[in-house]
């Protein structure tokens, strides 16, 4: 075993028994996380790269931290592949950006940052090279090779190179905001990686528009995908602040993409963010998403890590031109001890049913009628006497799915966000409501039909909080109920 690999493991041992630290999501040995960044299938293994801070539980000092799986699951943790050079274009950060195979030479596209990381002319991109295991990469001697956002156009941010491949071009998109316009993507075009040539914003947002879903003054993280017939532009909505994912889909013709619609990637906003995806050996789009922490600095340093990421999810086009978005099958390897439950009648008169598997690490999915009832849905983290408890629910007046965290925890653990989070949610007549809802410590991640997602972050003050109960206020039906003890990722925990 590599060093790094034996240290992470030591790390990773000494946290194990932390209730918060999520066993199946995958979280840096110790320190900060956020963004997934540069993942790339190569020699039949997965590499995460993602931002990462390996000094401290707070959001400084950016490196690339990294990892390797053969099956999207287990990771195996791998030396930290990007570091600040001092006196270098990156000596305050190595932002997040993407890695692309360069016939054959494994490269990375990065954010780096120099100064004062709030203007955007402190804000380029750079390129480094890996070895063949990808373990060591070397900074290109010339960088930045984007020294500057393009002259004459006043920016909000510049950052985060996607890198695509056409015909004989490589393409860039970059994440920005045209000042007092909204945010935008802005597009380059290479010949070999290398010099890159200003073409134009390749979309651009209307800050000024709130009649939709609001899109901000920046864009991080932009990446255009092809999915079936349509493109689709994924983007992360900054506003001073980080606000939301979002994917708009539409169409790209002549180097410009345009926009037929936008919805939110997950209801949990900023627990859901910097969406980074790839499209696999197999065809598949996969996505990864940075869950952020829900609770104060100083709580998340007591703890001496901060930041998970979400389950790998598949993505594909559905026929409404809405996004099908589903963890991945892999994700049922996972899955051990089970319980079936079929044909339930609820009522608000019977109150909440108890389900006789508890845990900190489940996955529960159900197939439920909702009839003519008002809200229904499934109670997770819940104490015996139910003075803590997480409600997923779908409030079918409202036509809303959310997670209410109002009596998550007993316990302030400074600054948790305790609220209700939701989304625009209805079924069709006669359409069921499909939910999966994964548990994992502090980590919640539901999705429903296939297509709406919501992640959330609980931090329950009790350990008996672990209870499971389904429940409906008016008369639901449930299907069928499918409950299982989800296994640790880690070997050594
Ligand atoms: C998104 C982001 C990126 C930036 C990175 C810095 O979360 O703000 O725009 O490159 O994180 O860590």
């Amino acid at each position: 075993m590599n060093s790094a690999a034996a240290e992470a493991k030591r790390l990773r041992r000494q946290m194990a028994d932390d209730p918060h630290r999520p066993r199946y999501h995958f979280t840096p040995p110790a320190n900060w996380m956020n963004d997934p960044n540069g993942i790339i299938k190569w020699d039949g293994k997965y590499h995460l790269f993602y931002q990462h801070n390996p000094y401290d539980a707070v959001w400084d000092n950016m490196h690339w931290g990294h990892a390797v799986s053969s099956d999207l699951l287990h990771w195996t943790d791998l030396p930290v592949a990007l570091s600040p050079t001092a006196d270098g274009p990156d000596e305050d950060g190595c932002w997040s950006g993407c890695a692309v195979d360069d016939n054959g030479v494994p490269t990375i596209l990065y954010t780096a940052v120099r100064g004062d990381w709030t203007l955007p002319q402190n804000q380029r991109v750079c390129l480094a090279t890996g070895n063949a295991d990808l373990t060591s990469w070397e900074k290109y001697a010339g960088n930045a090779i984007i020294a500057h956002p393009p002259d004459g156009l006043h920016v909000a941010g510049f950052r985060d190179p996607f890198v695509w491949r056409e015909e004989d071009c490589w393409y860039m998109a970059i994440g920005a905001g045209i000042q007092d316009v909204g945010g935008a993507a802005l597009l380059y075009r290479s010949r070999d990686l290398y010099r890159w040539e200003y073409l134009h914003p390749m979309c651009v947002g209307d800050k000024h528009d709130e009649t939709g879903l609001w899109t901000g003054s920046v864009w991080e993280v932009p990446q255009l995908h092809c999915l079936g017939d349509k493109h689709v532009l994924l983007a992360t909505v900054w506003d001073n602040d980080p606000l939301y994912s979002v994917y708009f889909t539409g169409s790209y013709r002549n180097r410009r993409f345009i926009p037929e619609t936008v919805q939110k990637l997950d209801f949990g906003d900023r627990h859901y963010y910097a969406a980074h995806a790839i499209l696999d050996s197999q065809d598949r789009h996969i996505m990864w998403g940075f869950i952020g922490e829900g609770r104060s600095t100083e709580a998340q340093q007591a703890a001496g890590w901060s930041g998970a990421m979400a389950l790998p999810r598949e993505l594909a086009l559905r026929d409404d031109g809405k996004l099908a978005i589903r963890p991945v099958q892999e994700t049922e390897m996972l899955r051990g001890e089970h319980q079936r439950l079929t044909k339930m009648e609820l009522t608000t008169a019977s109150g909440d049913m108890r389900i006789d598997l508890p845990g900190d690490a489940l996955e529960i999915a159900a197939e439920i009628d909702p009839a003519d009832a008002e809200e229904c849905g499934i109670k997770v983290c819940c104490s015996p006497d139910g003075q803590e408890e997480t409600i997923v629910f779908y409030d079918r007046a409202r036509k809303r799915l959310g997670v209410d965290r109002r009596r998550s925890t007993l316990v302030q653990h400074g600054g948790v966000s305790p609220g209700l989070q939701e989304g625009a949610f209805e079924l069709a007549p006669g359409e069921r409501l499909r939910l999966r809802v994964f548990v994992d410590c502090s980590v919640i991640e539901v999705f429903a039909n296939d297509y709406a997602c919501l992640t959330s972050r609980v931090y329950p003050s009790r350990s008996d909080s672990t209870g499971v109960r389904v429940y409906s206020r008016g008369a639901t039906r449930i299907n069928s109920l499918d409950i299982w003890r989800l296994s640790s990722i880690w070997a050594s925990a």
